[in-house]
């Protein structure tokens, strides 16, 4: 993912490392050795960004409920569930049983499947501005699919989206995701009415479409106000652009995803992670009279993909949006206030500042006395990787970034245990920072 803290080369580089670098390094020998392997293959070792971090990442070799194994025998329990992917944890006995029913009977074809009927039955009904969508493979293709809809449809070539938003690994989001405009990308501070519209003022005849996630996810779990989400989509509309909500994340927080929960209504949305029940997945939805955009029989965009909306997709994502009930978001989502608030007593106990982002079942931690504008920029990058280290020495599994995602199957049991985790975690990095 862009938005990847990297954790700072300091631990790296230290000619003595510290006690937590060099627990890590102790405890994790044969992840060392997969990644040396890796990284002969594929340049750092990975495919993946947001499964990196220095000095290595771990390799795991086995994951069900909240726990994730590594290739070392250590336990963990999982606090970002693959970047909030993961929404009922992993290996969940449900959509496990479905997979498994649907893998004998074939996995892809180029024809028609009843179960991504059913999953865009399913979306459609929680979502009211959504009366029609298309499959992806992923968050990223399902933005890159609604930037070309709206270009098409406005004739018009770049984006507006918020400063530190993240919409996916595709050059025209990434620099915004890094707080750069680029030659399609204008960029405007999140949750800052005025410079939307001011920007929408001075360029609007350019602009395609505005994104916008209505929580930052990776930008560091800041949620959007209301009136700010709908001074947006009124000043795109008197700009003639496209307003395309990134409910790849914010899907998790309610039925229907955060639009619903506010009662709001863009012209596209993007979708993915929980969608697809843990297998690749993304979408793009939207009314019918801009989805119409793909029809065969007057098609304006060219839309294919082998695996789009393959059944083994569509049946675990149809699994995993039923299984999303609304007690079940809640119950995350006061397990999760629970999280922060024993969080925010740890680090007052071991003397580190602390301030934590905190939206539904997601929060982001700050090892400073207020949160920054975002999780990209901030001035704990050394101690949050420290934490993200020590944090793995005693079975915390969390992004490097200090971001965590709660799933449905976490209990209070494993947010006591993680709380004692995580104390020990902040004593060891306290301890070494003096
Ligand atoms: C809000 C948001 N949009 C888009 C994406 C991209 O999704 P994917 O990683 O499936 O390409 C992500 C992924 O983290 C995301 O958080």
């Amino acid at each position: 993912m862009a938005t990847q803290t990297q954790p700072a080369a300091v631990l790296e580089n230290t000619a003595a490392p510290s006690p937590t670098h060099a627990t890590y390094l102790e405890r994790t020998r044969k992840s060392a050795e997969a990644h040396a392997r890796a990284e002969t293959v594929m340049p750092g070792g990975t495919s993946r960004q947001a499964g990196y971090w220095t000095p290595y990442p771990l390799t795991i070799e086995r994951a069900e409920g909240v726990h994730l194994w590594d290739v070392d025998g250590h336990r963990y329990i999982d606090l970002i569930n693959n970047y909030t992917a993961m929404v009922h944890g992993h290996a969940y006995p449900p959509i496990v049983e479905a997979a498994a029913r649907q893998l004998p009977q074939g996995t892809g074809w180029a024809a028609g499947n009843i179960p991504q009927t059913s999953l865009a039955e399913q979306i459609v009904g929680l979502v009211p501005s959504v009366e029609q969508l298309r499959f992806t493979n992923s968050g990223t293709e399902a933005g890159a699919l609604a930037f070309t809809v709206a270009r098409i449809v406005t004739g018009r070539s770049k984006l507006l989206m918020a400063r530190y938003g993240y919409h996916g690994s595709l050059l025209e989001f990434e620099t915004g995701s890094f707080g750069r405009e680029g030659p399609f990308t204008y960029l405007a501070r999140f949750n800052d009415l005025q410079d939307f519209e001011s920007v929408l003022d001075a360029h609007g005849r350019e602009i395609a479409a505005v994104f916008l996630e209505p929580v930052l996810g990776s930008g560091g779990v800041i949620p959007a106000s209301k009136g700010f989400l709908q001074g947006v989509i009124a000043a795109a509309r008197r700009a003639g652009a496209l307003v395309v909500f990134d409910e790849v994340l914010t899907f998790r927080f309610a039925a229907g995803g955060c639009q619903a929960q506010l009662g709001l209504e863009p012209d596209l949305t993007m979708f993915g992670k929980l969608i697809g029940g843990g297998f690749p997945v993304g979408a793009t939805g939207g009314r019918k009279e801009l989805m119409s955009v793909f029809d065969p029989t007057d098609m304006k965009v060219f839309h294919t993909g082998t695996f789009n909306a393959n059944p083994v997709t569509t049946t675990a994502g149809g699994v995993s949006v039923r299984e999303l009930t609304a007690d079940r978001i809640a119950g995350m989502e006061t397990l999760c206030g629970e999280l922060k608030d024993g969080l925010a007593g740890a680090a007052i106990r071991v003397g580190l500042p602390l301030s934590i982002n905190h939206f539904g079942s997601c929060l982001n931690l700050y090892f400073s006395e207020s949160a920054p504008e975002s999780s990209i920029v901030r001035e704990d990058g050394e101690i949050v990787s420290r934490f993200h280290l020590a944090a793995l020495n005693h079975g915390l599994f969390l992004a490097p970034r200090g971001m965590i995602a709660l799933s449905t199957v976490t209990t209070r049991q494993h947010v006591a245990e993680a709380l004692e985790r995580a104390e020990a975690a902040m004593r060891d990095v306290a301890a070494e920072i003096g």
